[in-house]
């Protein structure tokens, strides 16, 4: 049994004047229990439309989806128990740390204190604990949302761009939690603009473009994906003229990324178009999820 699962999932917004946005069109998705699945996309792609709808949050406007097994908008109070969602929302009114966590347990019939206090102490916000969600910075926010959607002990958890404008350090916590529920036999599903960060944690991912899965699948199936399969990097002094150049390129400064299927087969050719500069470095890398995205991003379909 799979834990999520959307057939022909559309959402189209109504808003002012009866305008009409449609954000998903026909989202099928199969995500198995255990996974860390990441929901990849540029700005609009419907990312945050789509787990808000696998979390019961919104309801589609046709399509339909199953948690667990079970129709999510059929058995939404059972499921609720299962699922648990942290996304960038405030907590109510001006309560403090601990306090939101109490009125957040007390809401899942929890009475006492410890699995908050546990929760406090894995996401080391003891020492913030009587500071109101206002006063914390963002990276403890971030660690407030994620403790907060473990209250019900989750057996899937969604994260709408969890570590969206962290710091590095915090960003690195707060993969590695991640990580340690999925170790913990939590289902994840998470959006990111991070690049890396989907590298490092996701099993498998889909690609959203304007509301469709453009394509779902682990990290080689995606690197696969472009003809592109390697980059020459090469960094040189004085004028290079790149006219001749068959292949797509990105020149930056005194750095020349050339995107190519076979770099052992190209790699002469290159030289001979450079020489009349002094090459600096030269090396060859595989292409990263990044530059998937950007190439995949840019296709019209
Ligand atoms: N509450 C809403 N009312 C009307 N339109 C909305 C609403 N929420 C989202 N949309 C529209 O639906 C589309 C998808 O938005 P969504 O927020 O799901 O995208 P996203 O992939 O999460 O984007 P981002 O990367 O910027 O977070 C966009 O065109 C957006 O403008
Ligand atoms: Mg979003």
């Amino acid at each position: 049994m799979e834990a999520i699962e959307c057939r022909d999932v559309w959402m189209i917004y109504k808003t002012f004047l009866e305008r009409e946005t449609v954000a998903l069109q026909g989202v099928n998705l199969k995500i198995e229990q255990g996974e860390i699945f990441g929901i990849l996309g540029p700005n609009g792609a419907g990312k945050t439309t789509l787990i808000s709808i696998m979390s019961t949050i919104l309801v589609p406007t046709k399509g339909e989806v199953k948690i667990l097994g079970l129709d999510a908008f059929k058995n939404t109070k059972f499921v609720r128990r299962k699922i648990n969602i942290a996304s960038g929302s405030r907590m109510p009114w001006g309560l403090r740390v601990y306090e939101c966590l109490k009125f957040y347990a007390m809401c899942y019939g929890i009475k006492d204190d410890k699995k908050v206090e546990e929760l406090l102490e894995m996401f080391e916000l003891k020492d913030h604990r009587n500071l109101r969600f206002d006063e914390l910075s963002a990276g403890n926010r971030q660690k407030l949302n994620l403790a907060r959607a473990l209250l019900n002990d989750p057996e899937i958890i969604f994260l709408d761009e969890p570590t969206a404008n962290l710091d590095p350090d915090v960003a690195k916590r707060i993969r590695e939690f991640i990580l340690d529920l999925n170790e913990k036999g939590k289902t994840v599903v998470l959006t990111t603009h991070n690049m890396r960060e989907a590298e490092k944690l996701c099993d498998r991912i889909a690609f959203l473009k304007g509301g469709k899965v453009y394509a779902v699948g682990d990290l080689n199936y995606f690197k696969k994906l472009i003809k592109k399969r390697e980059k020459i990097v090469v960094e040189f002094s004085g004028e290079v003229d790149l006219k001749s150049l068959k292949y797509p390129y990105e020149l930056d400064g005194n750095k020349l990324t050339v995107f190519v299927e076979d770099s052992e087969k190209e790699i002469v050719d290159l030289m001979v178009k450079l020489q009349g500069s002094k090459i600096e470095s030269i090396k060859v890398e595989g292409v990263t999820l990044e530059d998937v995205f950007i190439e995949i991003a840019k296709l019209r379909y």
